[in-house]
C-alpha cells in the first residue's frame, strides 16, 4: 500500500489546521478507563502547536444518535484529559460548525462530530463546511480510518490542502511491516468470542501468517471442526465449514493452525476449575482458557517468530482465573525478539494488566480499523488522501 503524503515540513504560523483525530475513548460514570487514544495524539498537536498553528480537533465518541446533542457521548471530558497531557488547558467547543475562533499555538477541541446530522451519512454539504473552518485538514484518525464519514472523507474532497498526519502514517508503517514484508516466522494470533467477526482477517492471516493461534470462543469452534467435544463451550456451528477449510492446507494458505492441546475449563454450577486434555472436556463444562501445555507450545512458537500481529485473547483474561494462557503468550511476545503489534480494545486491555505494554513493539490505537487494514481491505479515509493529493 502507498503512503498518502504527511505534514508539510514547513507549516504557516498562524494557519487554521483542521485535525481529525480518534478520541473514541471508554467513559465510564464520566471517568475515562483507557486513555491510549489521547496519549498517542499528543505528539501530533504538539508539532502543530510548536508550528503555532491555530488547532482545532475533531472526533467521535460512541455512536450517539445523529442531529442533536447527547451529554452521554460529549467530549468535554476528554477536553479535560487532554489539557492535562498538554500541560495546558485545551479550549472545547460545543457550537463550532458555523466557524470558531482560535489563536495560533491553541488547541481547541471541538465537541463529538456524530452529534451533526450528515456526519455517518458522508454528507457533502457537512464536509464542504467542515472544509471551510481549515486552511489545511490533516487524517490523523488511525482508529476511524476505515470509515468514509464526512469528518474522515467528504471533508477532504473540499479542504484546501490535505495531508495524513504522523499517528496515521506510523500506524499503517507499522502494519505495513507486520504485513507486507514480515520477517519469518510470522505468527498471527487471533482471538476473540466469534469467528464470525473475523472472517476475513482469519482468510487473510492464514495465507500470509507461518503459524495462526487462534484463542477464545474462536478457537472452540476450530476445535469442533476438528471433531473434538467441547461440552457446553461457546462457540458458532455456522462457522464450521470456515474453520475446517483454514485448518486444511492448500497451496494459497501457509499457515498451520495450532489447536490447544489442553483448557481450562469452568465446572458446571460451581467456581471451580479444572485442566483437561483437548479431547477429555465433559459435558456441560466451559473452556475458558488454554492449559499449561498449549500455554507452553505458543509460547515457543511465538519465542521463534521474528514477526507477531496479536489481535484478541486466548481466554476470559478480565476474570484471574482464566488470565494464565493470555499473559503467558504475551509474556513470550514480551520476551521474544520479534516485531510484536497489538491491536483492538481487548488485546490492549490485556497487555496493559499483564504490565508488557513497553516490551511490545507497537500498539495500534486502531480497532475495527486494525482489522480491516490485517484482513487486506483499504482504508478509504486513507485512500481519498491519496486520490485528492495527487
Ligand atoms: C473504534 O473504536 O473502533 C473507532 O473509534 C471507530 O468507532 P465506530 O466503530 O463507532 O465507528
Amino acid at each position: 500500500m502507498s503512503m498518502p503524503p504527511g505534514l508539510p515540513g514547513k507549516l504557516k504560523p498562524g494557519s487554521r489546521v483542521l485535525l481529525r483525530t480518534d478520541l473514541n475513548v471508554p467513559i465510564e460514570s464520566g471517568r475515562i478507563t483507557a486513555d491510549e487514544r489521547i496519549r498517542a495524539s499528543i505528539q501530533t498537536l504538539r508539532r502543530l502547536q510548536q508550528a503555532r498553528c491555530r488547532v482545532l480537533v475533531m472526533s467521535h465518541l460512541g455512536r450517539p444518535q445523529e442531529g442533536r446533542y447527547d451529554a452521554a457521548a460529549s467530549l468535554e471530558p476528554v477536553a479535560m484529559a487532554l489539557s492535562e497531557r498538554l500541560g495546558e488547558p485545551a479550549v472545547f467547543r460545543r457550537d463550532w460548525i458555523d466557524g470558531v475562533e482560535s489563536k495560533p499555538g491553541r488547541v481547541t477541541l471541538l465537541e463529538n462530530v456524530r452529534f451533526l446530522e450528515g456526519e455517518t451519512g458522508n454528507s457533502d454539504d457537512l464536509g464542504r463546511r467542515m472544509a471551510a473552518l481549515c486552511d489545511l485538514y490533516v487524517m490523523d484518525a488511525f482508529g476511524s480510518a476505515h470509515r468514509a464519514h464526512a469528518s474522515t472523507h467528504a471533508v477532504a474532497r473540499y479542504a484546501p490542502r490535505v495531508c495524513a498526519g504522523p499517528l496515521l502514517r506510523r500506524e499503517l508503517r507499522m502494519l505495513q511491516r507486520a504485513l507486507e514484508k514480515p520477517e519469518r516466522p510470522l505468527v498471527a494470533i487471533v482471538g476473540g468470542a466469534k469467528v464470525s467477526t473475523k472472517i476475513e482477517v482469519l482468510e487473510r492471516l492464514a495465507e500470509i501468517a507461518d503459524e495462526l493461534i487462534v484463542g477464545g470462543g474462536i478457537a472452540n469452534t476450530f476445535m469442533v471442526a476438528a471433531g473434538l467435544d467441547i461440552g457446553d463451550s461457546l462457540h458458532e456451528p455456522a462457522q464450521l465449514d470456515l474453520a475446517r477449510r483454514l485448518m486444511k492446507s492448500s497451496p494459497r494458505r501457509r499457515a498451520t493452525v495450532p489447536l490447544p492441546q489442553d483448557v481450562v475449563c469452568e465446572i458446571p454450577g460451581s467456581h471451580e476449575s479444572v485442566v483437561r486434555e483437548a479431547d477429555e472436556v465433559r459435558s456441560g463444562e466451559r473452556i475458558m482458557d488454554v492449559g499449561p501445555k498449549t500455554q507452553d507450545h505458543y509460547g515457543r512458537l511465538a519465542a521463534r517468530a521474528r514477526t507477531v500481529i496479536w489481535n484478541g485473547p486466548l481466554g476470559v483474561f478480565e476474570d484471574p482465573r482464566f488470565a494464565a494462557g493470555t499473559k503467558a503468550l504475551g509474556h513470550a511476545i514480551a520476551d521474544s525478539q520479534a516485531f510484536s503489534i497489538a491491536g483492538g480494545g481487548d488485546t490492549l486491555a490485556a497487555v496493559g494488566s499483564f504490565r508488557i505494554k513497553s516490551k511490545m513493539s507497537y500498539l495500534s490505537t486502531g480497532g475495527g480499523a486494525f482489522l480491516e487494514y490485517a484482513a487486506g481491505r483499504t482504508l478509504p479515509a486513507v485512500e481519498i488522501l491519496k486520490t485528492v493529493a495527487s
